[in-house]
């Protein structure tokens, strides 16, 4: 089935990029010094972004993509959709969502959403359901 891909319209992607590299300008990290930003494009048209706030304790950090779910949520409920996410770093490194924050997102994707992040050679596009197949889902774990 052909997806719909919401980074196909006019400069949506680069703008979610930007917002995204602009968040991460905001980051808490004097541990790691590894700044990251991440940015929710919602299906209300709004964008959501967070950034990592890292903690004296290590374990206590959250990350730049689960930063920005809570706060979307936060701002607009437990209805949101997540139709698009961008993730960026200062580091000019590779940066996938973790384990942990994929399973976060993947509560509020829709089915089609799509995901862009820094890869080791270029930056990766791609569906959502392909970067994380296989969610949690404990509506389907009875
Ligand atoms: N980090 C994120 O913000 N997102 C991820 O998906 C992986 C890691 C942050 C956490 C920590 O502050 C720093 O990057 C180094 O791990």
């Amino acid at each position: 089935m052909e997806q719909h891909n919401i980074f196909g319209e006019r400069g949506a992607l680069a703008e979610l990029q930007r917002r995204a590299r602009e968040a991460a300008e905001h980051a808490y990290a004097p541990y790691s010094g590894f700044r990251v930003g991440a940015s929710l494009l919602l299906a209300n048209g709004a964008v959501v972004t967070g950034t990592n706030v890292e903690n004296s304790s290590y374990g206590l950090t959250i990350c730049a993509e689960r930063s920005a779910m809570v706060r979307a949520v936060s701002e607009y409920g437990p209805g949101v959709r997540v139709l698009g996410i961008a993730v960026a770093n200062l580091s000019n490194a590779a940066s996938p969502p973790c384990g942990a924050c994929r399973q976060v997102l993947s509560e509020f994707t829709t089915s089609d959403a799509w995901i862009s992040f820094p890869g080791s050679e270029e930056e990766v596009v791609l569906p959502f359901a392909e970067l994380f197949p296989f969610q949690f889902d404990l509506t389907r774990s009875k």
